[in-house]
């Protein structure tokens, strides 16, 4: 077992855990964002991204020792106060974005990482950054218009 420190949504975790656990573990089973998701567990599906220091990983292949010291943000983080939706949440919901809503957090942080790098994607940039989650579901053209209107609402609150 090992002892650290992981910050995640802003708040600090002493954590005891065993050296080879996946970041994905840690923040289920441990500290309990369920948020989340697990999908293959291989790296394929993105259901369980989240970002480490502004980057999107999957948490799955994720060590989590390698999260020691920064900063980690998931799907439950990213409202604001008073439980504000986040303009990617309001923008899935609004564009019709969910279905079973299972690849929605990865699609969300994905999508979040996407715009804090290029707040005015095109189409084709969105689908190339959501390459990496898959929907079963959607069919994506919707998934694609959500970022789209989130991307320009957060440009007309700047
Ligand atoms: S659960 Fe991590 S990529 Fe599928
Ligand atoms: S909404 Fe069902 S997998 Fe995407």
């Amino acid at each position: 077992m090992v002892k650290f420190e992981l910050k995640v949504n802003g708040q600090e975790y002493q954590l005891e855990i065993p050296a080879d656990v996946s970041l994905l573990e840690v923040l289920r089973e441990y500290l309990g964002f369920t948020g989340t998701k697990e999908g293959c567990g291989q790296g394929e599906c993105g259901a369980c991204t989240v970002l480490v220091d502004g980057q999107a990983v999957n948490a799955c292949l994720y060590p989590a020792l390698k999260a020691a010291g920064a900063e980690v943000l998931t799907i439950e983080g990213l409202a604001g106060p008073g439980g504000k939706l986040h303009p990617l949440q309001e923008a899935f919901i609004s564009a019709g974005a969910v279905q079973c809503g299972y690849c929605t957090p990865g699609m969300i942080m994905s999508a979040k990482a996407l715009l804090d790098r290029n707040p005015t994607p095109t189409r084709e940039e969105i689908k190339l950054g959501l390459a990496g989650n898959l929907c079963r579901c959607t069919g994506y053209n919707k998934i694609i218009t959500a970022v789209e209107k989130a991307a320009a609402a957060i440009n007309k609150e700047k």
